[in-house]
């Protein structure tokens, strides 16, 4: 018996807004966002929800397709780089209103690359046999992180939640991971105001201020090489190769990335997932996003080869190898 996916979900708020709403509070084009990224538009929040709401509704769903009731959760985990609060963890306000009361609850923060970690970290504390069903997701409310005024980035970013549920399965489910970090560029991709270094924004000099800050250029030579490496670096450890893979699910950043990381792979982009046309980057929420859209479109059936790659700020990185298993 090893870890599994059981069953997936995702919510996305409502509210979309296109390149053509961003014009009009912008110096930005439809054009140059769509050849520059691939985004066509993505979700915002409505000003009532945070990301504990849209992961509620995202495990709502996931639990659903798994045919998993919350009493039986013991593990739940949020990925997220936009929690409701510094404190409690967002996982702790899911748990409750989830009523998941058997469920340790917490949150790990590798920003973009936080459904990965949060994936692995699942993983191992269900093969360490002292966890059963656990429930793993990636939420993000980046519109409320971004500067609305900085053309370079606010374009860039959506809002939505993914969800996967994990437990014991016969064979397959995650076969293995690869996570990596290198802090030299921690500050390539930053939001520095409001915790324990800098608590207030006065005097603040630094880029971003008590907004995003992202250095674009440098980040994108990072993820084009690391998305590519991390993926094989993965399969290598499972004793795979791209010839096994069935469907590649990248994070969904921008499509130049994407499509260079296939290049990498030797992978045609039918075996691809991209949505990031739809919802742009929404950092820890993408690639369960995408994931349990593969699922619902039919593109991931039991036993295809599924491989994710996240990167992000910190740097960080992380791929997961999984054999699916859930039926549907
Ligand atoms: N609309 C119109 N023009 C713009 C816009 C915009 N929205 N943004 C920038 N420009 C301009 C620039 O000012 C620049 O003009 P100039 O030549 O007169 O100076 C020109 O367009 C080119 O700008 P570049 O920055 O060179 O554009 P580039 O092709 O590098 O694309 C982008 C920028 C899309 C940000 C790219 O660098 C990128 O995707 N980087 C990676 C970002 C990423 O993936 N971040 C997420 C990491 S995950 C996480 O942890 C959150």
């Amino acid at each position: 018996m090893s870890a599994g996916i059981l069953g997936a979900g995702y919510y996305v708020p409502d509210k979309v807004l296109t390149n053509f709403d961003i014009e009009k509070l912008i110096d930005t084009s439809d054009e140059w966002i769509r050849t520059r990224t691939g985004i066509s538009e993505r979700r915002i929040a409505a000003d009532s929800q945070s990301t504990s709401d849209l992961s509620i509704a995202a495990a709502r769903s996931a639990l659903s397709s798994a045919a998993v009731e919350p009493n039986d959760l013991d593990l739940i985990i949020v990925a997220t780089c936009t929690p409701d609060f510094s404190m409690p963890a967002t996982a702790a306000i899911v748990q409750a209103a989830l009523n998941a009361k058997k469920a340790a609850a917490f949150d790990i923060n590798a920003v973009c690359s936080g459904f990965s970690y949060a994936l692995d970290v699942a993983t191992n504390m269900i093969n360490s046999g002292a966890y059963k069903k656990a429930l793993v997701i990636g939420a993000d409310v980046m519109s409320r992180t971004v500067d609305w005024t900085d053309r370079a980035t606010c374009v860039l970013f959506g809002d939505g939640a993914g969800a996967v549920v994990l437990g014991d399965v016969e064979e397959g489910g995650v076969l293995g991971s690869v996570l990596g970090a290198n802090g030299d560029g921690a500050m390539l991709l930053a939001k520095p105001i409001g915790t324990s270094q800098k608590p207030a924004c006065d005097g603040i000099t630094f880029p971003g201020g008590d907004k995003m800050y992202m250095n674009g250029k440098e980040v994108y030579k990072f993820a084009v090489h690391v998305m590519g490496e991390a993926a094989i670096q993965a399969l290598d450890r499972c004793g795979l190769t791209s010839n096994d893979v069935d469907l590649f699910i990248p994070h969904q950043a921008n499509i130049r990335i994407i499509e260079s990381a296939a290049k990498r792979l030797d992978l045609s982009m039918d075996k691809v997932f991209v949505n990031v046309n739809r919802y742009g980057n929404t950092s820890a929420a993408s690639i369960p996003i995408a994931l349990a859209e593969a699922v619902e479109q039919g593109r991931v059936t039991k036993g295809s080869i599924v491989v994710t790659v996240g990167f992000g700020s910190g740097l960080t990185w992380g791929a997961n190898v999984i054999r699916w298993t859930a039926s549907e």
